[in-house]
């Protein structure tokens, strides 16, 4: 099967193609182009919807056609398109929906309708050229994004149970936040994990909220406060800034870890599988790699490579052929809230 994945529900427009045999327990890649109007949200401070959805209208056509061709392959050869429908911007969603219904009206092919943070989660399942390991279930992930940090029992593709999220700031919205407090650009995850490697993650005793309740619930507001305290009404060094940046990311790296890992205990999971932008930090793989290997023997841990961490249309498919349910082009509507599970 020969999928087309199609992802717009912020401000990466991505298309890719991916293939897959009948009962495969992965996807092979055979393109994945990834356009980003973030240089203009830089500017901002953050993102402006409107600005957004009219950049993915400008990059949607020349992303399926560079997709397209980078596999090698002719648009009549689809199969089948996945579409987040879901959760998401509402401009920027629309852009990738219309685009892929008209796809599938046009070529006659049908369409699958998938949740945004799923994709996060099948980034996973999409075959890594160098390692062997296979994900078994039951599994355990955790997806932490811009807009959303969740801890998922993975029972198998059919059954998903979800076990605890934020209550308020997601992970990557802390990162974010925190960064404008410090004056760093937008997105501030990659910036902060680059300042901390020269700063001291001792030096400030920043809280680490909940990391001791019985649920899997996480609240990083208050952390967020925490930092806004400390760099009120004064100007920082450059050694206090780099300081505050590795003592912040440490408080939540320790709290997604230690709950991570008491999910994976309770539910005696054989995988964990990490998603999402924040994904994508160096500190938290080596960190959570280390604790899992010393303390989950058995427990393998799996974490997508950096471009399939943040938004991406490969993992849409990836997703869409997973949980392939076929739907005409009639039936599919951008859902900009639409729940993870
Ligand atoms: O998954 P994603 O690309 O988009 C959403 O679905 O939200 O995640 C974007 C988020 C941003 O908040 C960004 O600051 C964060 O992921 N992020 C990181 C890193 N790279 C991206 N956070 C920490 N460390 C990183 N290296
Ligand atoms: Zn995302």
């Amino acid at each position: 099967m020969i999928i087309l994945g199609i992802e717009t529900s912020c401000d990466e427009t991505s298309a890719a193609i991916v293939t897959t045999g009948k009962n495969s327990q992965e996807v092979t890649l055979l393109s994945n182009v990834v356009a980003t109007s973030l240089s203009l949200h830089t500017k901002t401070g953050g993102i402006i919807p409107e600005v957004a959805a009219r950049e993915q209208v400008k990059y949607i056509i020349p992303v399926i056609d560079e997709a397209l061709k980078k596999a090698s392959i002719d648009i009549s050869d689809i199969d089948t398109i996945a579409v987040t429908t879901g959760p998401g911007l509402i401009g920027s969603l629309l852009v990738g929906v219309e685009t892929a219904k008209t796809l599938s009206f046009t070529l006659g092919k049908p369409i699958v309708s998938v949740n945004h943070l799923y994709g996060h989660i099948y980034a996973n399942f999409i075959k890594d050229p160098l390692s062997k390991d296979v994900i078994e279930f039951p599994a355990v992930s955790l997806v932490v994004s811009g807009g959303h940090t969740d801890l998922v029992l993975i029972k198998n593709h059919k059954n998903f149970v979800w076990l605890g999220g934020t209550r308020d700031d997601a992970a990557g919205e802390a990162f974010d936040k925190v960064g404008r407090l410090l004056n760093l650009p937008y997105p501030a995850g990659p910036v902060i994990e680059k300042l901390s490697q020269k700063g001291d993650s001792q030096k400030y005793k920043f809280p680490h909220p909940l990391i001791d309740s019985d649920d899997f619930d996480f609240s990083f507001s208050g952390l967020k406060t925490a930092v806004l305290r400390e760099v009120l009404d004064r100007k920082l060094s450059k050694s206090e800034t780099v300081d505050i940046c590795a003592s912040f990311q440490k408080a939540i790296i320790d709290t997604l870890i230690v709950k991570t890992i008491k999910a994976a205990r309770k539910y005696n999971v054989k995988s964990i599988l990490l998603g999402g932008g924040v994904a994508a930090n160096q500190k938290l793989k080596e960190s959570i790699t280390l604790q899992i290997n010393d303390n989950l023997s058995g427990t393998k841990i799996f974490i997508p490579t950096k471009n399939l961490c943040t938004d991406n249309a490969a993992m849409i498919a990836a997703a869409g052929f997973f949980n392939y349910k076929k739907s005409s082009w009639r039936d599919i509507d951008a859902n900009p809230e639409s729940y993870f599970i």
